[in-house]
């Protein structure tokens, strides 16, 4: 997969060396070219903001620097690139859109500053190209550099080959699959005690079907306690006999409408 990011802060992205990301890179999976965009800043100061139409506070960055730098990007490779423009007024980013980006063979990521960039960029690409304007949560950041490197760890560690275990990220929170729509539970890794705390003794069971009822009966707690909007807008028909018990137990059954929602106040969790 190739991937190019245009940014006024190279070195913000060097983060994408280290670690899964750079081993990903070092071994030929992952094309990753980082672009300054002030190198298509032609004046003294390599200007790449000017002041909003309409007024208004901040500044606005300016479509000519964004254009050249896109077009000499997608000029430099083979076929049509997925534009992926972080802004907080994007679509939310979710592991769905990371599992799809993660089947394109080519991603440029466009990070702005300031108060974003000049409209018309936006849609002279989406003209031509699939252009995605993505966010990563609901909150503002200074800059889009962060958000791509949210999104292209994500998109990367579903990389066939990136991740040492295919399986791991098979049962992580959000995974299409066996935990779909719920959170991942606890995990635990050697010694069996630690500071006088055990852990559960099914997991030292070796009996696989229990472990896996606990994982997800865990999967349930959790999900309800920090993120019950999934299990409401769950569709039933993906909860089997036991996890309706174990909804049950915490709390939640069918309204009308067959969508689970709390039917018990403060039942355990
Ligand atoms: C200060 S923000 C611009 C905020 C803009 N005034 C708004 O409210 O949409 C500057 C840049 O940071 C990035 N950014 C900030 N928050 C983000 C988020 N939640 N998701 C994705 N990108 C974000 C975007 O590239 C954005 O253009």
């Amino acid at each position: 997969m190739r991937l190019d990011v245009v940014t006024i802060f190279p070195e913000y992205l060097e983060p994408l060396n280290v670690s899964l990301v750079g081993k990903a890179r070092a071994r030929g999976q992952l094309d990753v070219r980082v672009h300054d965009l002030r190198a298509w800043a032609h004046d003294k100061h390599n200007t790449v903001d000017d002041t909003p139409y309409g007024g208004g506070p901040g500044m606005v960055m300016k479509p000519e620097p964004w254009g050249e730098a896109l077009d000499s990007v997608i000029e430099s490779g083979e076929g049509q690139p997925v534009i992926v423009v972080p802004t907080p007024s994007g679509r939310p980013f979710t592991q769905e859109l990371a599992v799809e980006l993660s089947e394109k063979p080519w991603l440029v990521f466009t990070p702005a500053r300031y108060e974003g960039i000049d409209r018309r960029v936006i849609e002279e690409y989406g003209d031509r190209l699939d252009v995605r304007e993505v966010s990563i949560g609901d909150y503002v950041l200074a800059g889009g550099e962060a958000p791509v490197l949210v999104m292209v760890e994500a998109i990367a560690r579903l990389l066939p080959g990136v991740l040492g275990n295919a399986e791991s990220h098979r049962d992580d929170s959000f995974a299409p699959g066996a935990m779909a729509d719920l959170l991942e539970g606890p995990v635990y890794t050697k010694p069996p005690e630690w500071r006088g705390r055990g852990i559960p003794d099914v997991l030292l069971s070796g009996h696989h079907g229990k472990i896996a009822r606990w994982r997800r009966d865990e999967a349930f707690r959790r999900t309800v306690r920090n993120r019950p909007d999934l299990i409401e807008r769950a569709d039933p028909a993906a909860f089997d006999k036991k996890d309706r018990e174990m909804l049950s137990i915490l709390g939640w059954g069918p309204g009308p409408d067959g969508r689970f929602g709390r039917v018990a106040p403060d039942v355990e969790e």
